[in-house]
């Protein structure tokens, strides 16, 4: 090729990457809905936890304050025991179940009544440490630190009462991969009768064949209602429930916030606080090893019912990476997405494309997930795999870019499927290429 040819193919890329840019900002400014996002238009019109989060780290990168604003949204619902909920119901819409009448959470702004990973207190020391505006960061960071402080509180009292370790989840939606084969047995032990009548308003927006089952939803919504008869009260909650999982994703993803929030509280808290952070640190390390699959060659989840490991290969396996636990596990960990990869034809699919449960468009069970490719990436960063994380990211950033910002991929077709025009798929985008 020729030197004019050369730059302009070059010049060529640039314009290309300065429009995809600009479309990722475009869908944030759409998907506002004043002072927080949607994750997208119709199929989810509330704020949800930790979309929030990854949306506020997209909006750092062009527009600081509606970044900080997008976090006091989400705290807007954020409980006096210190639970952050899945969703906060800003305003009414019929375009999603279930809504704040089948929660029956009386609070105002409505909010559900379960929660979800906690990757707010890494947004927030993301933007702290990333913000350019030093003033609006300082001052940010420093009236949300006592919120994260709460919150952190809550998970222990909450979720790990006795101070195993490990935190418990009591709703596949609170792990935010809701349909992962992962939760098949956990879930198959859950009663299909509900009181709450079934009013599915997903599969309207988007191709059932890509959303989880019905089944799965008589489920869900079976839980909601145990859970709302047990008042939404934790201790309650946790003796009621018929489902208890240790998400390996949800506490590695807690093990890295426990992390951010000590490196805020060194600037914002008390010795006493610093203290009462590092016990749950090293608590959680410890804990976290009793998560390790040989026979996967990965993290897995436990089942809190049986207390057995959960024999499922998941991309949340990845992830004690990302909370800088099993560096001297890097190895094996990079050879076990490589064996994932040698199946598909992108990474990182978010169930073992090995595994029988394996279904590339179905939702959790297969489709790749931008967030927690960004997250996985960010582990192996820091172990010093860059190969693998650059293969991570150049496979994300190929995928939104052939595809658009869509809420998850195909890990064989490199399709664009579910909702289209996702918020948190288009921050990672900006967080990514900038
Ligand atoms: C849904 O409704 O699909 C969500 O994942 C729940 O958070």
């Amino acid at each position: 090729m020729s030197n004019d040819a050369e730059a302009c193919r070059v010049s060529g890329e640039a314009e290309t990457r300065r429009m995809n840019v600009e479309q990722a900002r475009a869908i944030l400014l759409a998907n506002d809905r004043g002072g927080y996002c949607v994750p997208t238009a119709r199929l989810y019109p509330f704020q949800w936890n930790w979309d929030s989060a990854f949306v506020a780290m997209g909006w750092g990168t062009f527009d600081e304050a509606r970044a900080w604003q997008e976090i006091t949204s989400l705290l807007k619902g954020q409980w006096e025991d210190g639970l952050i909920p899945q969703i906060v119901f800003h305003a009414p819409s019929d375009d999603y179940f279930p809504g704040p009448d089948v929660w029956g959470v009386r609070r105002t702004p409505a909010t559900s009544g379960i929660t979800q990973p906690p990757v707010l207190a890494t947004a927030v020391r993301h933007l702290w440490d990333t913000g350019r505006d030093r003033a609006l960061a300082e001052a940010n960071a420093a009236s949300i630190y006592p919120a994260l402080v709460r919150n952190h509180r809550w998970w222990q009292a909450a979720r790990d009462p006795e101070r195993r370790g490990l935190v418990a989840t009591l709703h596949p939606w609170e792990t935010g991969m809701d349909n992962s084969p992962a939760w098949d047995a956990a879930l198959a032990r859950v009663p299909m009768d509900t009181v709450t009548p079934i009013r599915r308003r997903d599969t309207a927006h988007v191709d059932a064949a890509m959303r989880p089952r019905g089944e799965e939803y008589q489920r869900f919504i079976h839980l909601v209602d145990v859970y709302r008869d047990a008042g939404w009260d934790p201790a309650r909650m946790l003796a009621a429930s018929p489902f208890r999982v240790a998400d390996v994703a949800t506490n590695a993803i807690l093990l890295r916030a426990e992390q951010d929030l000590l490196a805020m509280a060194g600037r914002f808290g008390t010795d006493t606080e610093r203290a009462e952070i590092e016990e749950r640190v090293a608590r959680l390390h410890t804990a976290l090893e009793r998560l390790w699959h040989d026979g996967l060659g990965l993290y897995a989840s436990m089942d809190l019912m049986t207390h057995e490991i959960i024999s499922v290969g998941t991309s949340g396996g990845f992830l004690p990476l990302f909370a800088g636990h099993a560096r001297d596990r890097a190895a094996t960990l990079a050879a076990t997405l490589a064996r994932w990869a040698a199946r598909v034809s992108r990474v990182v699919p978010s169930t073992d494309p090995g595994f029988t449960g394996f279904e590339p468009k179905r939702y959790w069970r297969g489709p790749i997930w931008a967030v927690v490719n960004w997250m996985i990436a960010d582990g192996f960063r820091a172990t010093g795999d860059a190969a693998t994380a650059d293969r991570i990211r150049g496979d994300t950033v190929a995928l939104i870019e052939a595809a658009g910002p869509s809420e998850y991929f195909d890990p064989v077709t490199g399709e664009g499927i579910g909702g289209a025009d996702f918020s948190w798929t288009a921050s990672i985008f900006l967080l990514w290429v900038r």
